[in-house]
């Protein structure tokens, strides 16, 4: 059963992080798709939420702010990586790279929130994450590509994540 008062907590948080990215190139990311229909920023979103409630149902002694903060820029690139461009080939294999390196110069990165950038492509890229974060990001990214691949996310289910508490309609 969902825990709506940590639901509560986690997206007061979540939102104080946003709005103190509003400065960064966060936002840049609502132009490019990641899956389906859904943009970088969407999935970004979703993903920092779902993290959230898995480690909360898991019980799991995670930092809450590194947690989200790790998911809102584990996708920090600036491409649409479905338009073929040798800049970017290889997308599942280097964009994690190329993530971390574009958040640490916009934003300073506890060691924490940069292996959860860095190994969120775990077991694509081999080397897996190195703390409790870096897995719940991993478990979390997977799932939500599954929804936005499988373009499910106008199914209310999936709504709760992609448009957050008090915004279902
Ligand atoms: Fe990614
Ligand atoms: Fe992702």
């Amino acid at each position: 059963m969902i825990n709506t008062s940590s639901v509560q907590e986690n997206e007061v948080v979540l939102q104080q992080i946003l709005a103190a990215c509003e400065a960064s190139r966060l936002l840049e990311t609502k132009q490019f798709m990641q899956h389906g229909t859904t943009s970088v920023y969407q999935h970004c979103i979703a993903v920092a939420r779902v993290s959230c409630m898995l480690a909360d149902n898991m019980g799991l002694s995670v930092n809450r702010e590194s947690l989200i903060r790790g998911a809102l820029l584990h996708d920090y690139f600036f491409y649409d990586w479905h338009v073929p461009n040798p800049e970017h080939r290889l997308h599942g294999f280097t964009h994690q790279k190329r993530a971390l390196q574009n958040a640490m110069d916009d934003f300073a990165l506890t060691t924490v929130e940069q292996n959860m950038i860095l190994r969120h492509m775990f077991p694509l890229t081999p080397i897996p994450p190195a703390c409790l974060e870096g897995w719940v990001l991993c478990i979390a990214d997977k799932f939500c590509s599954t929804l936005e691949t499988a373009r499910f996310t106008n199914n209310t289910f999936a709504r709760a994540f992609y448009l957050g508490p008090g915004e279902m309609e």
